[in-house]
This record gives structure tokens, sequence and C-alpha cells, in this order.
């Protein structure tokens, strides 16, 4: 999801030759920026383009719902603003679904449900090499909105290397510092998902990770996407969208959590009970 050059701090030149577009991102306005930038460079070609960092990332923050239950994956898709789903193998449990081929039929459902070009992370539960590459084939050829959850583990970044090699689309999953993070986007995984909840559980700061990993990333050039996961509540959905986070993945609940305000309601009391005066 982030693409072009970035070039965080201080202007600097370009290192390549980009015949028509070179994006610079930097903290100073545009005309300052074209001033500080050879006349030479101007003149072959280049266009600069000075973004904030917030711009730099080039496509609206994604909504997932965390879950395997079908009726909140339908209330999540009735709401309009359904990007995808993720699920992981205790959440199948937690609706009852066991066994391969129930798994398989309840992830086809899914894909339905969400409908088209809306990605449904489908986890693998092999932790060798050769039974995740087995099970994330299958999983992939199952619909085309599967991507292939992984675990963060040596075995697991290989097998992850091995999908982006065949273009199978990858969700690196179990993600508890910024190191794995980067080894995740190193095997070219599509997503990344830090778990923000289970890491506060332990008393440390979960949307510490999802800053450092949107720093790292944006400074090395990765494209793998940050997807904050083990999101618990509202409050978790906002600081992951100031922190970078370019997809969140959450309970059903957290996210019906975000339209509470007493004030709106109080607000539309009284102008339900104004209009009904008038
Ligand atoms: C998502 O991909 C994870 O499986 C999920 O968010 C974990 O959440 P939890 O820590 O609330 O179980």
């Amino acid at each position: 999801m982030r693409k072009a050059l970035c070039f965080m701090g201080k202007i600097s030149r370009p290192p390549v030759k980009i015949p028509r577009l070179a994006v610079y991102l930097c903290g100073v306005p545009g005309d300052q920026l074209l001033q500080n930038l050879p006349r030479a460079e101007m003149q072959q070609g280049y266009v600069v383009v000075a973004v904030c960092p917030a711009y730099f990332k080039n496509s609206i923050m994604l909504f997932f719902v965390d879950t395997a239950n079908l009726d909140h994956i339908r209330e999540a898709a009735e709401l309009g603003i359904l990007d995808g789903v993720t699920t992981n193998p205790s959440l199948m449990a937690k609706e009852g679904i066991t066994g391969e081929k129930e798994v398989l039929k309840h992830y086809r459902s899914i894909c339905e449900i969400v409908g088209k070009d809306r990605d449904v992370s489908a986890e693998v539960i092999s932790t060798d090499f050769n039974g995740m590459v087995a099970e994330g084939k299958k999983l992939a050829e199952l619909h085309e909105n599967i991507v292939v959850k992984v675990p963060m583990i040596r075995e697991g970044v290989k097998a992850i290397a091995h999908f982006t090699e065949l273009g199978i689309r990858t969700n690196c999953t179990l993600v508890f510092s910024a190191g794995q993070a980067i080894l995740a986007a190193k095997a070219g995984a599509s997503y990344v998902s830090p778990f923000i909840g289970r890491i506060d559980d332990t008393g440390w700061d979960g949307m510490k990770l999802i800053k450092d990993i949107f720093e790292i990333y944006g400074t090395a050039g990765f494209e793998t996407a940050i997807l904050a996961a083990s999101i618990r509540n509202p409050l978790h959905i906002v600081q992951a969208a100031k922190a970078g986070a370019d997809v969140v993945t959450c309970p059903l609940s957290a996210i019906l959590g975000l339209f509470n305000h007493p004030l709106t309601d109080i607000g539309l009391e009284k102008f339900l009970a104004d209009y009904k005066k008038g």
C-alpha cells in the first residue's frame, strides 16, 4: 500500500531517475521544496509532489471484522463500511466450526457474504513449511478473497516467501515486535498483524508497536500493509488509525462502539421533539 519513493525528513535528491513522477515526503511547503531542488533535476522531467505523511499512504484505512460469526459479518457488511474479515482457529472453534470440510465450507460462506474484492484471512494450522504450503494453496484456491494467514515462526516466514513467489497473498499473524514485522515484510507478506490487545494485556503498549512499524515500513520502503489486530474497543480503533494502521480488524462490538456519543442521542431526541412541536 505504500508506493513510490519515500524520503523521510530532509529534502534529498532523487537517487534514481524516474521519468514522470517522484513523490517526496517532507515536512516543508511545496514552494520551499522546489527552491531546494537543483534546476537541472527539474528539467529532467521530475514532477515533485510535497505531501504530508498522512497523504503518503495512498489508500484509505480499511475496516475488517475479526470474527467467524456469520451474523456479525452480515451485520458489519450491512453497515456498508466493511472491507474484509479476519478469522483464526479460536474464532472458528467459538462458532463450533470443526473439521477441514466444515472449515472450508465456512470460509466460502464468509467470502460470499462479504462479496467481491474483500479480503478474508484464513489461517493455516500446520507449523511446518510443507504443511503450510499445502494448506495455504488449498485455502487460496477456495475463493479469490482468501488471504492465507501464517504464523510468525521460521517455517512461517519461509512459507510466506514461497507464497509471495507464487502470487498468493498472505497475512503474517502473531506479530509482537518490530523485528518480527520486518521479517514478515521482507518475506513479502501482504499484511502484518501486530496484536495490540494482547500486548496491552501484558502491561506493554500495543499501540507503540503500530507506530514503530509504521515508521520502519515508511523509512525502509516495505509495502506490507499494517493490520492492527487484537483490537478490543473503539478507542483502539481510533488510536490505530492515528498511529498509521492500514487496516483495523475488530470485533463487531468495537465497531458499533464507535457510534456512541450521549450528545448525539440527546441532540437527535431534541431535533425530533422540536420537529413534532412545529
Ligand atoms: C486477528 O487476526 C487476530 O486473530 C485477532 O485479532 C486476535 O484477537 P484477540 O487477541 O482478541 O484474540
